[in-house]
């Protein structure tokens, strides 16, 4: 039987940012027995993407070059392999891609089932690509703070999000407040009602001087932050944090992950923990809940054609999103 093909955007090799893009024609891949065969709707870009495409993650990530980037999507299930059983032909879900093996730039991708939930009607297949990593670290971050109730029924403290307006941030924000935190946040000038209208009750300007300093308006000590942006140094974040208060960080540098350590060993009051994503289906169907009802809401910076894809890569490589930027097949 002939070879189906379809169209991709693929790199050949470490670096090249968006002009390393190339819309190309590759053969449709083929489900295993536990995974489904997506026709893509959307895919959202996260700076993961285009950081292994540097080669920040050499020499594991990619593990073979060409390399079709992506990992959050939108799709209708087309082939289910023959052990799947809660998926079939003609489902409309939203689904966490591989990172070792990606493919959200393409028309058709293959999804393990373990990383897949339903997309409800209520959300569109661009709002539901926004949400598998950007939300579940977010999710995962503020637990990582001491978070575990996001209906206001827990403990309330105060919080920092840096780079409140970015993917990850704007999620942050919402999830913060549905837990009832009292939220400070760090975003640009151009940003500052946007972010409010998430729900932020402070919001700075990381451009001023108070801004890049952190200091709340209203005097208050930050008993966790969720850092966001990057290049903030432990002696900002220091004073302005609560006697227990602890930063975590999700994009460590290599200086970060040391002061982290030598923060655990010296038995220091106040923390810094650095922290990766991890997958868990459980997270998807929380976050999509709340999207469903409306509690949680993906805001669109951008939405590109599959053959302009390196705009929405460009984009995301300039540091300057709103909200989610996203592919749209
Ligand atoms: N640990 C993990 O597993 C994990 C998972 C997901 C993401 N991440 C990392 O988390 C970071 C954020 O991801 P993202 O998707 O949210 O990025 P993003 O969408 O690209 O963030 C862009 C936003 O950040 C704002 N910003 C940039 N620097 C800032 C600063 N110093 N203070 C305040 N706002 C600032 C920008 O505002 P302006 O345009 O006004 O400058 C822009 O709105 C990335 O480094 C990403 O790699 C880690």
């Amino acid at each position: 039987m002939a070879t189906k093909i379809m169209k991709a955007v693929q790199y050949e090799g470490y670096g090249g940012g968006a002009a390393g893009l190339k819309y190309t024609e590759i053969p449709i891949p083929s489900p295993k027995k536990d995974e489904v065969l997506l026709k893509l709707e959307a895919t959202s870009v996260n700076p993961i993407d285009w950081k292994v495409q540097k080669g920040m993650l050499r020499p594991f990530l990619p593990p073979r070059f060409p390399f079709v980037p992506g990992v959050d999507v939108t799709g209708e299930v087309s082939e289910a392999g023959p052990e799947v059983a809660d998926f079939k032909r003609g489902d409309k879900v939203i689904a966490m891609l591989s990172l070792p093996n990606s493919g959200g730039l393409a028309e058709f991708a293959v999804a393990p089932t373990n990383m897949t939930v339903s997309r409800p009607a209520e959300l569109s297949p661009a709002e539901g690509a926004g949400l598998p990593t950007a939300a579940l670290i977010a999710l995962q971050a503020l637990r990582a703070a001491g978070t575990t109730k996001f209906d206001c029924t827990g403990k309330s403290s105060n919080i920092l999000i840096t780079a409140a307006s970015g993917g990850v941030g704007h999620y942050a924000v919402q999830l913060a407040k549905l837990a009832g935190l009292h939220v400070t946040a760090t975003c640009g000038d151009r940003n500052v009602e946007f972010v409010k209208q998430l729900g932020a009750d402070e919001v700075l300007d990381y451009k001023t001087p108070q801004g890049a300093s952190l200091t709340s308006p209203s005097g208050k000590k930050y008993d966790a932050v969720i850092h966001c942006a990057s290049g903030i140094p432990w002696s900002t974040f220091e004073p302005n944090l609560s006697a227990y208060g602890t930063v975590i960080d999700i994009s460590p540098s290599f200086k970060s992950m040391v002061a982290a350590l030598y923060k655990k060993v010296t038995l220091s009051k106040k923390k810094l923990v650095t922290l990766v994503l991890a997958p868990k289906v459980e997270d998807m169907r929380f976050v999509v809940e709340l999207a469903k009802e409306g509690r949680l809401r993906t805001c669109v910076d951008s939405i590109h054609g599959l053959s302009t894809a390196e705009a929405a890569w460009a984009k995301s490589i300039s540091g300057h999103a709103t909200g989610k930027i996203i592919v749209e097949m």
